[in-house]
């Protein structure tokens, strides 16, 4: 009886290590990813090419067709692959830039985008 008690005590207690372990790793995984919520490269794309293209050279190796726009290479290689850097270089105030409302997931789909350009093994990248 005894025996069977401490048994079950085992195992309940295996199982409660195994859970624990298995949450710890959910939360050890959910940490390293981005904070924010991870946009959609190819839905970024379509967007740029609606929206910022007609000033900024969106793609690799060509040059904006406004001048003084940076292409999104040069954008991706200044904020270091960071979405969150990009998000920020678009949200600063571009006093040649029109104030362009974009929205919070076209924001995360464009950061993801941009990010991509400088990752050209990644999945995604046009
Ligand atoms: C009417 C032309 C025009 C459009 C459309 C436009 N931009 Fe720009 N953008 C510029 C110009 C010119 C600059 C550089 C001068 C300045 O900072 O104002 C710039 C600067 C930027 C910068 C700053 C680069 C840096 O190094 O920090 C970012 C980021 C950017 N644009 C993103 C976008 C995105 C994303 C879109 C589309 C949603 C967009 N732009 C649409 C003209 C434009």
């Amino acid at each position: 009886m005894v025996g069977l008690a401490s048994d079950e005590l085992m195992e309940g207690r295996m199982k409660l290590a195994l859970l624990s372990s298995a949450i710890l790793l959910l939360v050890s995984t959910g940490l390293s990813a981005e904070p924010l919520e991870t946009g959609d490269p190819q839905e970024g794309f379509v967007y740029a090419k609606e929206v910022c293209a007609n000033c900024h050279a969106i793609l690799p190796d060509q040059s904006s067709p406004v001048r003084e726009a940076p292409t999104f290479d040069d954008i991706a290689d200044r904020s270091g692959g960071s979405a969150k850097a990009v998000i920020q270089r678009i949200k600063a105030e571009h006093p040649m830039m029109p104030n362009i409302p974009i929205g919070p997931e076209e924001l995360n789909d464009l950061a993801a985008y941009i990010v991509d350009l400088d990752t050209p093994a990644a999945p995604g990248h046009p």
